[in-house]
């Protein structure tokens, strides 16, 4: 296996589970260090612990994304033990669905924060390793070194999406934020990309009534899909079935690796074909 990221270190948050466990796990195959964030601590270290068992260099660092503090103490702590930082994924995050007329102020708020503030708080966390090095490097007439950014967006942010007014405005906004700091960044070879998932089987789109529920600042809210409508959503599909979370980690990687080092400030559909 090629070892593209050798020597270099790889931040994912939410990676306990789902997508950015397989992102963490594939780019650690390709020799990448991993950071693995989670806000479920039970979740984040058991991840930790399997990947170590295949040998692989982990850190986890348990933790919420959208706690004002907390990117800038991921980062540090991810330099102190790795040195620096090359790829910062921002993956953590949930639905809380319900329609525009019955959705409450902090159901739209509590979406935003987590998939367009935090990761926001989390590139600007990133600078003085990113940003401030690559420029340091640049003035020593020295090769920067690689670095990207991957945001996870979503067709809901692309389409829009019944019953995600919340979701939808946070996945779509989370694409802006991508185009800006391609545009800032890649005067230091930095670059930032985003990938849209469609339906990727994970808990977020278990069937809902098997009850599955977060909490998020005591209040439960209800995680998955309605069995009916996956059926219908699947039909839609031109690959005729949802991907696997090793399906969505590969273009992630992909946009973190030399094969795509003159691809920044796109947006990337992952969704075996699916367009609405
Ligand atoms: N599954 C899909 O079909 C799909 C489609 C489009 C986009 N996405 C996006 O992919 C990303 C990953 O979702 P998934 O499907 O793997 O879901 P998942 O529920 O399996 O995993 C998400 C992880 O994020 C963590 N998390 C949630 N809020 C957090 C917070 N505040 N701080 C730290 N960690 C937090 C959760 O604990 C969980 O482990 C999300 O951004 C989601 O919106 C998923």
């Amino acid at each position: 296996m090629q070892k593209w990221f050798d020597n270099q270190v790889v931040v994912v948050t939410g990676a306990g589970r789902g997508i950015g466990f397989s992102t963490a796990k594939l780019f650690a195959e390709f020799g990448a260090k991993v950071v693995i964030n989670d806000y479920d601590a039970d979740c984040a270290i058991k991840a930790q612990e399997e990947l170590q068992k295949l040998g692989h260099t982990v850190l986890a660092v348990p933790g919420d994304v959208t706690d004002p503090a907390y990117p800038d103490m991921l980062m540090k702590k991810t330099v102190d033990e790795f040195g620096k930082i090359n790829v910062l994924v921002n993956n953590a995050g949930y639905t809380w669905d319900g329609m525009i007329h019955k959705m409450s102020d902090k159901q739209f708020m509590a979406i935003l924060e987590v998939h367009n503030i935090a990761p926001f708080r989390m590139i600007r966390a990133c600078a003085p390793y990113m940003r401030e090095v690559a420029k340091q490097e640049k003035a020593e007439g020295k090769t920067p070194e690689p670095r990207s950014i991957i945001n996870v967006s979503s067709l809901s942010g692309l389409h829009g999406n019944i019953g995600q007014a919340n979701y939808s405005t946070a996945k779509a906004g989370i694409i802006g934020l991508t185009k800006t700091v391609a545009k800032e960044w890649g005067p230091f070879g930095i670059r930032c990309n985003a990938v849209a998932f469609g339906f990727i089987q994970t808990r977020l789109t278990q069937d809902q009534e098997s009850g599955e529920q977060i909490e998020v600042e005591g209040e439960k809210i209800q995680l998955g899909i309605p069995s009916h409508m996956k059926g219908m959503i699947t039909m839609l599909i031109p690959l005729g079935r949802p991907g696997t979370p090793e399906e969505a980690a590969g273009p992630i990687v992909f946009l973190a690796s030399p094969l795509a080092s003159y691809i920044t400030g796109i947006c990337l559909e992952v969704t075996g074909g699916l367009q609405v």
